[in-house]
């Protein structure tokens, strides 16, 4: 079953049943600024981190799931009701909401009175604007009361939920005419405050919960909402909050249209104050100024959609598949952004308060981001490698606000450091800019202490060599990029993290994954040595990765696949000879991307291993036989019931790896098969059962061993995203960024005659048209670049602003 219908043109999803079978969200903002809306706008925004600035509060795994956000209300001769349906749930004669690129439209109508709430953060603006639309389609004269409501949170959400004692006596607000201004703390050590307005003179407003809901209420009935009455109340301490209530005639056929804005400001210190206790607003004012008409926030959305243009117009595919074009020109690139700008840290399963940004998952968001914004990608490597340790270690994650390492998960994640080395890969491939390895980095933030990025780079890879263990392989250390698979820590007591305890002296674990993306990843360090022509450094280090192969081939391998990792006991994890887990994917995924038994059969046999054991209806499972009982020396994946997350999930996230492997083995119906699998669009007729949004990947699906296979969780921030962007764009539809060109090479189901992709690659266009006469999956005959036949399979960089016409036959 469907709750709603793409509408391609628009760039939207637009749902028109509210009862969706489980909030299906949007993200506003992609700069510094940001919302979460669902599509019965409920959610929350926040500044830059979304546990340390937080604006407006929200309550996770509340009961109804999503109560709380921003929320209208209209109270016409005591009918009470929602635009979005939610909070008040009186039905609604008619319901949409379009979630776009950056926006979301809610509307809803009732007895011929319509309202339409758009929401969206402005480019380069701290708020988020929500034009309210309302209109009279009867033909009678309507009299109704409009109600607006946004609960602040003070700020730090953890603090937030949990400090009551406090939190209850600090709250502070300040209100001039239709502007209401929450200013908790800012009497001591914040210089930041928030503000929500409408362009209006208003009838009434009210800052304390209590007084506005009542305490027995929920946010579906309202004192002051159901009496259509506000009770102007001040707020001090308690729960601030901010409504607004305006009168509003129309006229048969009448629209009016109001503007309401819910700000964020910073001031210098010395700036703080205008008089005892009064908050400077005049940094509220310019922003309040900036939108006080419609034609204004028509003006920003007009910008927000010619932004979203240029960006998706990088990479655009014309196939006759709509669900392939819908998921590859849209979707997917808008959940690379989002997963760009939130690593895993806020989504509706995300809290917002456990995670910053993570090393290895933002080293892996930008390869589906780099081609949009590549200067955002070139400050995020550097970032993210100023938080690596001088010995190449890395932190596990950093506090986006502050972008210091944070030491909540430790360190030892020893896959961790081989990412930077894929991110500045695909960065330097996309631009050309060699220049960021000799932009100068700090080890562990510390700025007295730098180094290039190219060194940074070179201890990632030395990292490895550094810690190897007892057959050779990698350490893992806490994990890899399996965070459950925690080989050196044995876990007996509830509550203990399984990947922070080690009580495994030495810690001898050791990983036949971390050994592949050596072997990936450390190819590509070789190559940027060789560009910069140090080719010794070269050398040695293909003389490590050889030994690697080597140790791959002795004892990485299982006779039908690749070997998962050696535990505390130098026992096979992901062997045959194990009774659970016999197999897993990411070690299948990782070898052969790095090219390991391609030549020898053996990445066949592992691939077919992979269909043969992990593979189901819903996608490919993680590992198999799953755990059916708590295994101490594997940790947290044995603690998962069997189909769910790491214990034999469809972790979506490693899927492209086999997609990835599947093309280089030259087999497109399988990589296809695989990708169309998981594929959101291609999910949402069976919305019912996957329950996440149709239009972006979930973290999970639940594999062939759960209770519900093929239900889906942890929507958005997963490295799905750009992971499987990388495998269609680059692997399947085989339009790749190299050094010194677009490599082509489709590796695509037999039965495809073609498709057309449209690439800017450093300045030029390329206008590429595949034809498949022969119903070949790989193979190139001939490419012809602007009518004149091409040797090889390299696109040259053309000139700055041209237009280049590429016709490639296969066969
Ligand atoms: C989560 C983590 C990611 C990890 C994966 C597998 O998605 O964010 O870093 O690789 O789980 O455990
Ligand atoms: C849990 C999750 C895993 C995630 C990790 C992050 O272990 O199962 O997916 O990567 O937490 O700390």
């Amino acid at each position: 079953m469907k709750y709603g219908h793409f509408d391609d043109k628009n760039r939207e999803y637009v749902i028109t049943n509210p009862r969706t079978p489980y909030p299906w969200i949007n993200y506003l903002g992609c700069e510094e600024f940001f919302s979460i809306i669902t599509n019965t706008a409920g959610g929350y925004s926040f500044y830059k981190d979304a546990r340390l600035r937080r604006l407006t509060r929200y309550r996770y795994n509340n009961v109804p799931v999503d109560d709380g956000g921003k929320y209208f209300y209209i109270n016409e001769n005591g009918k009470v009701w929602s635009p979005g349906w939610k909070p008040v749930k009186t039905e609604l004669d008619s319901y949409e909401c379009r979630h776009g690129m950056g926006y979301s439209i809610i509307k809803g109508e009732v007895d011929q009175l319509e309202a339409e709430v758009l929401y969206m953060v402005p480019l380069g603006y701290r708020g988020e604007v929500q034009r309210v639309k309302l209109t009279n389609n009867s033909d009678r004269k309507r009299s109704f009361s409009l109600f607006s409501f946004v609960e602040w949170c003070l700020w730090d959400a953890l603090e937030d939920n949990t400090n009551f004692q406090r939190n209850f006596s600090t709250g502070q607000v300040e209100i001039v005419d239709s502007t209401i201004y929450h200013k908790t703390e800012y009497r001591e050590r914040r210089d930041h405050y928030a503000f929500y307005t409408v362009n209006s003179k208003v009838d009434g407003l009210d800052t304390d919960r209590e007084a506005f809901v009542g305490l027995y209420n929920g946010f579906d009935a309202p004192d002051a909402v159901m009496e259509g009455k506000s009770r102007n109340s001040h707020a001090y301490g308690w729960s601030p909050i901010a409504s607004h209530h305006l009168q509003i005639d129309l006229e048969p056929g009448e629209e009016k249209q109001l503007v309401f804005v819910l700000g964020y400001v910073e001031v210098p210190v010395k700036d703080k104050f205008v008089g005892p206790q009064v908050i400077n607003k005049a940094p509220a004012e310019e922003m309040i100024a900036q939108f006080q008409t419609p034609a204004d926030v028509d003006q920003a959305f007009d910008d927000l959609a010619a932004f979203w243009d240029k960006l998706l117009s990088v990479y655009q595919v014309e196939h006759p598949d709509e669900e392939l074009n819908r998921a590859v020109n849209i979707w997917n690139q808008y959940q690379c952004m989002v997963t760009f700008n939130f690593s895993r840290s806020a989504s509706f399963f995300e809290s917002g308060i456990g995670r910053g940004m993570g090393f290895r998952d933002s080293n892996q968001d930008l390869i589906g981001f780099v081609h949009q914004v590549p200067e955002r990608a070139r400050e995020r490597i550097i970032d993210i490698a100023s938080t690596q340790f001088e010995d190449g270690g890395a932190y596990h994650q950093y506090q986006p606000l502050t972008k210091k390492g944070n030491d909540a998960v430790g360190s030892n994640f020893n896959d961790d450091p081989l990412w930077l080395i894929l991110s500045t890969d695909e960065y330097i491939k996309e631009t050309g800019d060699w220049s960021i390895l000799d932009e100068m980095v700090p080890f562990d933030n510390d700025e007295s202490n730098t180094a290039s990025l190219f060194e940074h780079v070179k201890r990632s890879f030395y990292h490895v060599v550094n810690n190897l263990g007892p057959h050779k392989l990698p350490l893992i250390g806490r994990a890899d990029w399996n965070d459950c698979l925690n080989l050196n820590c044995f876990s007996d007591t509830p509550g203990e993290s399984f990947q922070t305890t080690e009580n495994m002296e030495g810690g001898v674990a050791e990983s036949v994954f971390i050994a592949g993306m050596f072997v990936l990843y450390g190819d590509a360090f070789v190559k940027l040595c060789q560009q910069r022509g140090l080719n010794s450094e070269a050398e040695e280090a293909r003389g490590h990765i050889e030994a690697m192969k080597n140790v791959v081939d002795q004892h990485g391998w299982d006779g039908e696949w690749f070997i998962r990792a050696y535990d505390h006991f130098g026992e096979k994890v992901g062997s045959d000879e194990q009774e659970e887990g016999k197999i897993f994917v990411e070690s299948q995924g990782m070898c052969i991307m790095a090219g390991i038994g391609l030549e020898d059969g053996r990445a066949r046999k592992a691939l077919d291993s992979v269909k043969e054991r992990l593979d189901c209806e819903y996608g490919i499972v993680l590992n198999n036989p799953a755990f059916t009982s708590y295994i101490m020396k594997y940790g947290e994946i044995s603690s998962y019931p069997e189909g769910y997350k790491e214990n034999a999930g469809i972790f979506c996230h490693n899927n492209p790896w086999i997609m990835i492997a599947e093309t280089l083995a030259g087999n497109g119906d399988a990589a296809w098969d695989y990708f169309r699998k998981i594929c959101p669009p291609y999910l949402e007729e069976i919305s019912d059962l996957h329950k996440t949004e149709p239009y972006v990947y979930s973290q999970m699906i639940a594999g062939k061993d759960a209770q519900k296979p093929g239900e889906a969780k942890n929507s958005w921030l997963t490295g799905t995203a750009s992971w499987n962007f990388y495998a269609i764009s680059q692997y399947i539809l085989g339009v790749r960024p190299d050094f010194e060109g677009l490599r082509i090479n489709p590796v695509i189901p037999k039965d495809w005659s073609g498709y057309k992709v449209s690439r800017k690659f450093r300045g030029a266009t390329y206008q590429i048209e595949v034809k498949n006469p022969e119903g070949v999956s790989t193979g190139i005959k001939d490419i012809l670049l602007n009518g004149k036949k091409l040797e090889g399979n390299l696109l040259p960089i053309c000139e700055e602003g041209s237009v280049n016409e590429v016709e490639v036959l296969m066969g």
